[in-house]
């Protein structure tokens, strides 16, 4: 459920821009998926010219960037917080954000949210009036049946999402499965969050609601920065 297309130099400039919020002895959020890979990379750049920051990464995809591009890596239980989240997304309309495409939402969630700062990095073909992607939710395994059907109450379509290059269904890093639920345009995407968080099973979904800072979009020809949360 990746979104298809965006221009990878609008994902450059994007990813790039906000790594340049990181300082010097910041604890940092590695967000997942292609968008956040350029910020993993510039902050790499960054360490090897000097810069002193400890990274927490969201998925096992950017744990293995960060170790190659030399980011020393910590984890929540050896910090007091986190500084800076920088992390892509599948749709965003205003601060709002549909997460998990790449099923890593969980962790980036318990990341961005505990960020003093989260930093959304995209391109210009994540951007929507209205949330309307399907919400990636991760259940547990045994929960699956009585999940989808919590789901279909909330007028939601679930289904469950298949894997590539295997047989069967995706398995998430934390070692559960996905549903992708269609509810249409979600005009009250807190209401659908705070249900969502309510059923037994869930993990967590790819609703992102008042989370975010700000978004950097990246353009044609540049980033714009559009803030969400006064103050930070
Ligand atoms: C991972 O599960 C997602 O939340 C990603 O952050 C999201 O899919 C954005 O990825 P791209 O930048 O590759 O579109």
């Amino acid at each position: 459920m990746k979104t298809e297309g965006g221009s990878e130099a609008a994902k450059r400039r994007a990813g790039e821009r906000a790594a340049e919020a990181v300082e010097d002895g910041m604890v940092v959020g590695l967000g997942t998926g292609s968008t956040a890979a350029y910020a993993i990379e510039a902050i790499g750049r960054a360490v090897e010219d000097g810069l002193a920051v400890r990274g927490i990464p969201t998925s096992y995809q950017s744990r293995q960037l960060a170790i190659e591009v030399g980011i020393p890596l910590t984890t929540l239980e050896e910090v007091d917080g986190v500084d800076l989240a920088i992390d892509g997304a599948d749709q965003v309309a205003e601060g709002d954000l549909i997460k998990g495409g790449g099923a890593a939402h969980t962790r980036e969630k318990v990341v961005d949210a505990t960020a003093d700062r989260f930093l959304v990095v995209a391109d210009p073909s994540k951007l929507v009036e209205t949330l309307e992607r399907p919400v990636p939710v991760e259940v547990l395994p045994a929960a699956r049946p009585v999940v989808a059907d919590r789901v279909r109450e909330l007028g939601g379509e679930p289904e469950l999402r298949a894997a590539e290059r295997k047989d069967g269904p995706v398995v998430t890093d934390n070692g559960n499965l996905v549903l992708d639920c269609a509810f249409g345009e979600l005009d009250e995407p807190g209401e659908l969050a705070t249900s969502l968080s309510a059923i037994p099973g869930v993990l967590e979904h790819g609703l992102f609601v008042g989370l975010a800072d700000a978004v950097y979009v990246g353009t044609a020809d540049g980033v714009e920065r559009r803030t969400y949360r006064a103050g930070k």
